[in-house]
């Protein structure tokens, strides 16, 4: 009850089409008695092509004070002379990821009723990938020699702290126990990258102690691959690492609808600062600005944020809706991505 603040960042591209969709169901789907204050952020590549502005330290102490964060996504135009690379990306993305400790990012995959899959008979597929949010080979542990020659040397170096995962690895336990099958799957690449692989793996066997009700299992990431494309059913919890859990995550949108349905969770379970949901998608250049953005991503990642404030009721009832929306889409009609939020919006009971 009362009334909590809500930073939105809509972000570039198909971010702003799908946030304007995402706030209509939120403000039908918030329980009667408490009131989002909403502070809007405009961030991204508009203003760092004005001002040259990314995340302003005085920005990023404001959005901290919030009680959780809508965004949608992060990316200007492909190959923009103007945009370096990995600006935005890092500097404002993996920087709020990193600033506000989102080390569970967490990416729900369920083939809802009349959802196409590509796959024949993908069976009954509903799993969660955690995500590690804060380690591996994003930190920007690298860097580069004799750019520009035919000697160069760049490296990415994955960094891999024992803290780091064991926090990721206990939240998967906690998450596994919770669910109906309790079935935790570690998926790495133990064979070949051995010192990170071994601490995921010396790790996930300590903390299984604790959890003798959950089922462990253990993947090298090539093959993981396969299973996810000729049984996905077979995955519960699957844990790991944040490049292969950013991959995993695409591949596990497609096939279980299409990355327009994949909702994310940028968690800080500790609550030391808000937790930021957003569309795993980006902002889509090749699209954008057209209307024809799924915003349903966006929308599921409402659901999550709602969930995560303890509003299981209000989440479940907006997931009730995109649910029902899905059941009745036409195959061969298309909607605008207003018409879709409508939609959405007026199912929600
Ligand atoms: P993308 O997810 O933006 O697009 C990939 C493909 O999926 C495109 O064909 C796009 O049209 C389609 N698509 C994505 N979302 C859709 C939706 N809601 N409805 C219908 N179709 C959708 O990935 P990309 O093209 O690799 O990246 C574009 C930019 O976004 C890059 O700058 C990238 O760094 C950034 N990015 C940001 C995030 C984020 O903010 N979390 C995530 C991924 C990529
Ligand atoms: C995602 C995106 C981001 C990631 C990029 C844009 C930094 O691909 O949210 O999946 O790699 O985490
Ligand atoms: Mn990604």
């Amino acid at each position: 009850t009362g009334s909590l603040r809500l930073a939105v960042i809509p972000g570039d591209g198909i971010g702003q089409e799908v946030t304007a969709e995402a706030l209509k169901v939120l403000d039908v789907a918030s329980p009667a008695a408490v009131k989002f204050e909403q502070t809007r952020y405009d961030l991204g590549a508009e203003r760092y092509l004005a001002t040259g502005e990314v995340l302003p330290d005085s920005v990023l102490g404001e959005i901290r004070e919030h009680d959780a964060i809508l965004l949608g996504a992060v990316g200007g135009k492909p190959n923009d002379p103007n945009l370096p690379p990995g600006l935005l990306e890092r500097g404002l993305l993996l920087r709020l990821r990193f600033e506000l400790d989102h080390y569970v990012n967490l990416r729900p995959s369920r083939i809802f009723p009349g959802v196409a899959s590509p796959l024949a008979a993908p069976g009954d597929v509903d799993f969660v990938v955690v995500r590690e949010g804060t380690e591996g080979p994003y930190t920007g542990n690298g860097g580069a020699l004799r750019v520009g020659t035919p000697h160069e040397v760049a490296t990415e170096v994955s960094v891999n702290t024992a803290f780091g995962v064991e926090r990721v690895v206990r939240d998967a336990f906690a998450r596994a126990q919770r669910r109906p099958r309790k079935k935790l799957t570690l998926v790495h690449k133990t064979n070949v990258l051995v010192h990170a692989g071994s601490v995921w793996w010396r790790i996930t066997q300590a903390v299984a102690q604790e959890f003798p009700d959950v089922t462990v299992d253990y993947m090298h990431i090539d093959a993981a691959m396969i299973f996810m494309t000729t049984d996905p059913a077979r995955f519960d919890v699957i844990v790991t690492d944040n490049l292969f859990g950013d991959i995993i995550t695409d591949l596990a949108a497609a096939i279980t609808g299409g990355i327009g349905l994949a909702a994310s969770g940028n968690v800080n379970p500790d609550r030391t600062a808000p937790s930021m949901f957003e569309p795993v998608h980006g902002s889509a250049p090749d699209i954008a600005g057209q209307q024809k953005a799924d915003p349903t991503a966006a929308i599921l990642s409402v659901s999550l944020l709602l969930d995560h404030l303890g509003y299981a009721d209000a989440a479940a009832a907006v997931e009730r809706a995109v649910i029902d929306d899905l059941a009745a889409r036409e195959p061969g009609t298309t909607r605008r991505t207003s018409e879709v939020g409508d939609a959405i919006a007026a199912r929600v009971s």
